[in-house]
């Protein structure tokens, strides 16, 4: 849905977060009314804007913010447009700590709460911030929708479980979207980065800057996209 369509406000789930945070800053600019439902303030505790509202900050990341069905069905009462980024996965480390069972418990609970609750109230646009690693180990180097998943099977970071629940998160949107015709779409992201951050390699930059030939590694490799890129596609209409 293009932004001029907005009618009421949109909700953003994990908005105090790395892309949540920057997402927040660009709808607010664009005059948009934005709930942020976080557990914590985050990247947006200096935001004053007066179209901004927080809900569940302060709460607890396992059984608060997502994992609370009340507070889901408040969050999602005038909106149009859900952006679903919430994630209970210890930050930015990516190295899980909490035990499986929780992970699983707070995150697809949380995301079940928030589908049934974008159901109830006829939301009109459901975007999920999936990941690429859904696809775990490929055999191909290119891939595509059609691509085989198989998340359990990827060594590297961030771990199996991640891609795992990532894949279910956006089954569990696709059965919202066949059984109760509720407007989904998943992104499938790689790793994000942002200026501070130096990916692909600041020597490749540099080379490329001198217009230089580059040799690039392995482990350079790997795909990556601007958080401003991820933004932009988020807001564009599907
Ligand atoms: N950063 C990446 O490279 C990348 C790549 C692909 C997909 N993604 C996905 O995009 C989304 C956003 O990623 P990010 O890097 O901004 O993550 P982030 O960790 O910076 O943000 C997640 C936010 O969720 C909040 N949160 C945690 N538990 C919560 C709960 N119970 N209720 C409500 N909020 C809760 C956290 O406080 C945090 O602000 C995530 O779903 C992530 O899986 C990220």
């Amino acid at each position: 849905m293009a932004i001029e369509d907005i009618k009421k406000k949109v909700l953003v789930t994990g908005g105090a977060g790395f892309i949540g945070s920057k997402l927040v800053h660009v709808l607010l600019e664009r005059g948009v009314k934005v709930k942020v439902l976080d557990t914590q303030a985050g990247a947006l505790r200096t935001e004053t804007n007066p179209n901004l509202q927080f809900l569940g900050i302060g709460s607890e990341s396992v059984s608060g913010g997502m994992a609370d069905r009340d507070l889901v069905r408040q969050a999602v009462e005038d909106v149009d447009v859900i952006y679903h980024l919430a994630i209970n996965w210890n930050g930015h480390t990516w190295k899980h700590e909490l035990p499986v069972a929780d992970l699983f418990n707070t995150n697809i609970g949380g995301t079940l709460n928030l589908l049934d609750a974008a159901r109830s109230h006829n939301t009109r646009h459901f975007i999920l911030s999936s990941s690429c690693t859904v696809y775990g180990e490929t055999k191909t180097k290119i891939v595509g929708e059609d691509t085989v998943c198989n998340p359990e099977l990827w060594e590297g970071d961030v771990g199996p479980a991640y891609g795992i629940l990532k894949l279910t998160t956006e089954k569990l949107c696709l059965l919202y979207y066949h059984q109760y015709g509720l407007p989904v779409t998943a992104f499938r992201i790689e790793y994000v980065f942002d200026d501070n951050d130096a990916i692909p390699s600041s020597s490749i930059i540099e080379n490329l800057r001198k217009e230089e030939t580059i040799e690039v590694k392995d482990s350079d490799g790997y795909g990556s996209i601007h958080v401003d890129e991820v933004v932009q596609a988020f807001l564009s209409p599907p």
